[in-house]
């Protein structure tokens, strides 16, 4: 028999739903089309371990159970009253509501989570016949989003976002999320040719561009709230497994070359590799940007360098951005994709960008700087 289809939800950071979605194309979900933050579409329940483990640029993957309008408490709570949480929350679940209201009439969020979990408590009260739900279980949460005075409700599988690859053990300034940093690979035209990030910082950008040249799913070495649920065989991990392993595949791939002037981050980077098993893929080194000898063919840069706000002054991005110009100049073969918050960007850089993307970084408004090579050397 034909297994049911639920609403999946997958959310993703504004400014990368293009690149999500193609994700999903790839994996075999069709075409669904992006919204703002997100993707929705039909899938089975067992496409949701495979979600989890396969998407690079998706932030959460939840299933949709309910959508309803209000813009009275009274209606939120019987709307939310109406579904049947049993099938799928346990009597002794830990349950963690957590929502935004945006341009409604319901505007509190606390008192939202605070009715929405009234709600789910005496809906799974009365339907396992207690009196009374302990808690001590697996998590379960639980989100909303009222907008324009609907509701959407929504069961988060993922639990922590799926950012947290597992490699990333400790924190480096300004470091970018793992989502993020695929996603600006995947919009670069990197594709197994020899690939550069010259201020890797913690490694992120390199380790996630080895992940994607061996087709490594980024979601093999971390764990996820549904593992720990009482129908958590239906989501078929093992099998996701298995199709991960399968899918690995580590010959022939050109260098990627990783680089930073700070040698505590390349002690960190290395480590961080070496967690995520693609350590032997990528040749990391402490250098400044303008002490940078590469002579490969048909590079790609893909880089997140310093917007001169932290540690690293304007004064000191302005340098980075003039030495990058710098080594890049007269290499019609290489290619280069910058993010940076910098407005005048392409000045110190010394080229003009083919295009630019606007993107968030940690909620910053940035741009994604595409400079495609000229000429491609039997690419
Ligand atoms: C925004 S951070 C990169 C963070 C990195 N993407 C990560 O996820 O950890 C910028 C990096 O540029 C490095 N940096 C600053 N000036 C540099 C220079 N002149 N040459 C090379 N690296 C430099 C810093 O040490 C820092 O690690």
């Amino acid at each position: 028999m034909a297994e049911e289809k639920i609403k999946i939800s997958v959310s993703c950071a504004s400014g990368v739903e293009k690149v999500t979605k193609s994700e999903l194309k790839r994996l075999g979900y069709g075409d669904p089309p992006a919204i703002l933050g997100g993707i929705n579409f039909f899938a089975r329940v067992s496409d949701v371990g495979r979600l989890n483990v396969f998407l690079r640029t998706a932030d959460r993957v939840y299933i949709e159970l309910a959508e309803f309008p209000a813009k009275t408490f009274d209606e939120l709570y019987s709307g939310v009253t109406a579904i049947p949480f049993e099938n799928y929350i346990p009597k002794d679940a830990n349950i963690i509501v957590d929502g935004k209201c945006v341009k409604s009439t319901i505007y509190a969020v606390s008192a939202s989570q605070s009715i929405i979990k009234k709600a789910i408590v005496t809906r799974l009260s009365d339907k396992y016949k207690v009196s009374f739900l302990p808690e001590t279980g697996a998590r379960y949460e639980i989100d909303f989003y009222i907008y324009h005075d609907v509701v959407t409700i929504k069961l988060n599988t993922s639990g922590a976002g799926l950012h947290k690859r597992g490699y990333r053990k400790k924190v480096w300034i300004a470091p970018i999320k793992e989502t993020l940093a695929s996603a600006l690979i995947l919009l670069s035209d990197y594709y197994k040719n020899p690939f550069l990030d010259p201020f890797c910082g913690s490694g992120t950008i390199p380790i996630e561009a080895a992940l994607i040249a061996t087709d490594t799913a980024p979601g093999m070495m971390r764990d996820f709230d549904f593992l720990h649920w009482k129908n958590a065989k239906d989501y078929k991990f093992d099998t996701v497994i298995e199709e991960a392993k399968d899918r690995i595949k580590r010959n022939n791939l050109p260098p990627i070359f990783a680089s930073d002037i700070d040698n505590k981050a390349i002690k960190l980077a290395k480590e961080h590799a070496e967690l995520s098993g693609v350590s032997d893929l990528i040749k990391f080194n402490v250098c400044p940007v303008d002490k940078i000898d590469i002579k490969e063919k048909n590079l790609t840069i893909v880089t997140n360098p310093p917007y001169g706000e932290r540690v690293y002054d304007a004064a000191d991005a302005k340098k980075c951005y003039e030495d990058l110009g710098f080594i890049c100049k007269n290499r019609e073969d290489w290619s280069e994709f910058i993010i940076t918050s910098d407005k005048n960007f392409e000045k110190k850089f010394g080229k003009k960008a083919d295009r630019k993307r606007k993107l968030y970084n940690s909620e910053k408004e940035c741009d994604l700087y595409y400079f495609y090579r000229k000429i491609k050397e039997n690419l």
